[in-house]
C-alpha cells in the first residue's frame, strides 16, 4: 500500500463519499486525493473482491450468508498503486479488471447486505484508512469513519447515472444498452437503500453534492473549495 500525504497538512485528514452508483465518486475521490497527496481508497472494490471470491469458490453459495461471511473473512485482498491506476488483488492475484465485469457487480451487491461481510470490510476500511484517506463507499460517513473531517455526499439523476455506467460499461461490452443499465442501478441502488444493516443514507452532518447537468471540474472545484475551507 502506497500512502499519499500531503506536507500541508501533516495530519490524518479523513475524507468520506457516499452516494448511489454512478454518481462520480470513484472519479472525484481520485481527483481529491491526488489534489490532497491522500491515499484513495475506494471500498467497493473490497466488496467486489469478496464477490469475486464467491463466484470463484466451487463450495460457497452466494446464498449461505454464514459461509459468504467466513469466506470474507479469510481472503486477502490487497488495494495499491495510486490514485491513477489503483491495483486490487485476491488472494495475490491481480484482479483490478475481472471485478468490474458484470456477474462481480450484481453478486457484489448481494453479498455487501450480508452483516457480518460489513463487519469484516468496516474493520479492514478503518485500519486502511487510519493514517488519513479519501475513502469512497456507501456507509463511510454513516459508520466507517462517523467522524471524518469531511463528508461528502454525492448524488445525480438516476438517467443520468446509467448514463455514465453505460458508458464504462460499453468498454468491456459493447452490447450493453441504456435499458438493461437503468434496471441493474434501479435494483442496485434498491437493496443499497433498503438493506438492514448500513444501508445508503447521506451522514446527517454530509455536505449533499447533486451533480446532475454538472461536469465533473464543476463539482471538484466546489469540493476541494469545501475541504480548504475546513483546513483552515
Ligand atoms: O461502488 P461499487 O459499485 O464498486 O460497489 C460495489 C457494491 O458494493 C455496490 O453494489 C454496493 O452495494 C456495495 N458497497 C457497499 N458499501 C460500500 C461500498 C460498496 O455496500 N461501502
Amino acid at each position: 500500500m502506497i500512502f499519499f500525504r500531503s506536507a500541508k497538512m501533516g495530519n490524518h485528514l479523513i475524507i468520506a463519499i457516499d452516494g448511489p452508483s454512478g454518481a462520480g465518486k470513484s472519479t472525484l475521490g481520485r481527483m481529491l486525493a491526488r489534489e490532497l497527496g491522500l491515499l484513495y481508497i475506494d471500498t467497493g472494490s473490497m466488496y467486489r473482491a469478496v464477490a469475486l471470491a464467491v463466484i470463484e469458490s466451487t463450495s460457497t453459495n452466494e446464498q449461505d450468508d454464514v459461509a459468504v461471511a467466513s469466506l470474507a473473512d479469510r481472503i486477502e485482498i490487497d488495494l495499491g498503486g495510486d490514485p491513477d491506476s489503483l491495483h486490487v488483488s485476491l488472494n495475490g492475484h491481480d484482479v483490478s479488471d475481472r471485478i468490474r465485469d458484470e456477474d462481480v457487480t450484481e453478486v457484489s451487491s448481494i453479498v455487501s447486505t450480508i452483516p457480518a461481510v460489513r463487519r469484516a470490510m468496516v474493520k479492514r476500511q478503518r485500519e486502511l484508512g487510519q493514517r488519513g484517506a479519501v475513502m469512497n463507499g456507501r456507509d463511510i460517513g454513516t459508520v466507517v469513519f462517523p467522524n471524518a473531517d469531511v463528508k461528502f455526499f454525492l448524488d445525480a439523476a438516476i438517467e443520468e447515472r446509467a448514463e455514465r455506467r453505460l458508458a464504462e460499461e460499453r468498454e468491456h461490452n459493447p452490447q450493453a444498452t441504456y435499458d438493461q443499465t437503468l434496471a441493474d442501478i434501479t435494483e442496485r441502488d434498491r437493496r443499497d437503500t433498503t438493506r438492514a444493516d448500513s444501508p445508503l443514507v447521506a451522514a446527517k452532518d454530509a455536505i449533499v453534492i447533486d451533480s446532475s447537468g454538472q461536469s465533473i471540474a464543476e463539482v471538484f472545484q466546489r469540493m476541494i473549495k469545501i475541504v480548504r475551507e475546513k483546513q483552515r
